[in-house]
């Protein structure tokens, strides 16, 4: 058996999500190599050097350009905020080491074009972390709809609604910053629903879109403190929010269809719903991330009385990623979806055939999210150019 060795760059939420993923891929799917968690990477070495001894990586190291330069890594994570993948992911890419990013590719269409240049120069697999992809119910839609299940597809809806920053007083992380986050909703949640409006339906030809920014001073965050905690000392200052709040497009599909997007952070009372519905000529599906092992589906080929939505537990062997896992019923979370998407990746390594989304798919999901600046700026529909 052979060996493919990773460094991680980031050790907080989805360094934890990615670190879990590396843990469990060779134990649940069938790789040829063994997947070895060399290094991971951050500045702070105490809580580096713990992450690294708590999640199980060989090493850490404090200096990302040192982690890539390291002859004994052969794949490249970048799970940093989106300002540094560019950086990251090209210097990777040109040290030789297939690389793995995390969504959004990059805070802008000309830095994700840069990265798709660069790994496509370098000729190293790529891939970016649009996991939900991976949730089997997911897979398993698009399977539906690429067999005709549906028929012609009209209507795309979807909602990524969450409410974690509805508190005014929720202080200005960087997720609020647009140096270091591109964008608000759009880029964080709204590149999720975008990329799976890609995966499920097909390309977007034009869009017309608003962006909201509901509050607009936050509290200052201490220096260096953590994720949540407040700038204690002294009055409270304020510093000005630089991204969306909110995002909502409509968005017309090649194939024409069309589409109803919302991402939002102040959808008060809703965590985590990554929802869609798709309304075709014979049949309809839904899905809601909070319960991810379920799709709901309408056929129009039942006769009545028995005619309506069917719930169907995304649970069975024959389901896509399902045998690597629990017999009937024994329900799947969130973190499988990190492995799922791992297991892609690391296959695709030992047949040296694509894996997807790869960084070309990750542009095409960033050309939306330009379009839709572009068009909440202007006022009016703009062409998608990816
Ligand atoms: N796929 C998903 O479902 C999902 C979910 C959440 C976040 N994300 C994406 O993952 C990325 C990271 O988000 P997060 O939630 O983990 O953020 P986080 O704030 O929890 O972690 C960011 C990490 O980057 C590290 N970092 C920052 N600057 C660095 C530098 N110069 N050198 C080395 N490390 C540095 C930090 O130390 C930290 O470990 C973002 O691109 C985000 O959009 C994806």
């Amino acid at each position: 058996m052979g060996q493919v060795n990773v460094g991680l760059i980031g050790y907080k939420f989805m360094g934890k999500a990615h670190s879990n993923a590396y843990k469990s891929v060779g134990m649940f799917f069938p790789l040829k190599n063994r997947v070895v968690m060399k290094a991971i990477c951050g500045r702070d070495e105490t809580a580096v050097r713990k992450a690294a001894e708590t999640w199980g990586w060989g090493s850490y190291e404090t200096d990302w350009k040192k982690l890539i330069k390291r002859p004994d890594i052969d794949v490249i994570d970048v799970a940093t905020p989106g300002n540094l993948h560019p950086d990251m992911s090209i210097a990777a890419a040109r040290a030789g080491k297939h690389v793995i990013c995390e969504k959004p590719l990059a805070n802008s269409l000309a830095e994700a074009r840069a990265m798709q240049k660069a790994v496509d120069k370098a000729g190293v697999k790529n891939m970016v972390f649009f996991n939900y992809r991976r949730v089997p119910a997911v897979s398993f839609a698009r399977q539906m709809i690429r067999e005709g299940k549906l028929g012609d597809i009209y209507h795309f809806r979807t909602a990524y609604l969450q409410d974690w920053i509805v508190d005014p007083e929720f202080p200005l992380v960087w997720r609020l910053d647009k140096k270091i986050a591109g964008s608000g909703a759009l880029g964080d949640i709204g590149a999720h629903i975008t990329d799976l409006a890609l995966f499920l339906i097909g390309e977007i030809s034009e869009v017309v879109a608003d962006l909201k920014t509901f509050i607009k001073k936050r509290p200052l965050l201490e220096s260096g403190s953590a994720f949540f905690a407040r700038k204690k000392t002294g009055p409270p200052q304020y510093g000005t929010v630089t991204v969306d709040d909110a995002a909502a497009f409509l968005a017309r599909f090649k194939n024409g269809a069309l589409g109803t997007f919302e991402a939002t952070r102040f959808a008060t009372g809703r965590k985590n719903a990554n929802q869609f519905e798709i309304y075709g000529s014979r049949g309809a599906l839904r899905f809601d991330l909070e319960s991810l092992n379920e799709l709901h589906f309408y056929s129009k080929d039942e006769a009545a009385p028995e005619q309506g939505f069917k719930r169907i537990l995304v649970t069975e062997a024959s389901h896509p990623y399902i045998s690597a896992w629990w017999p009937p019923g024994h329900i799947i979370g969130y973190e499988h979806t990190f492995t799922n998407a791992l297991s892609d990746f690391f296959r695709s390594l030992e047949t040296d055939q694509p894996v997807s989304p790869d960084f070309r798919e990750g542009v095409r999901v960033q050309a939306v999210l330009d379009a839709v600046e572009k068009s909440a700026q202007r006022g009016k529909w703009v062409r998608v150019v990816p």
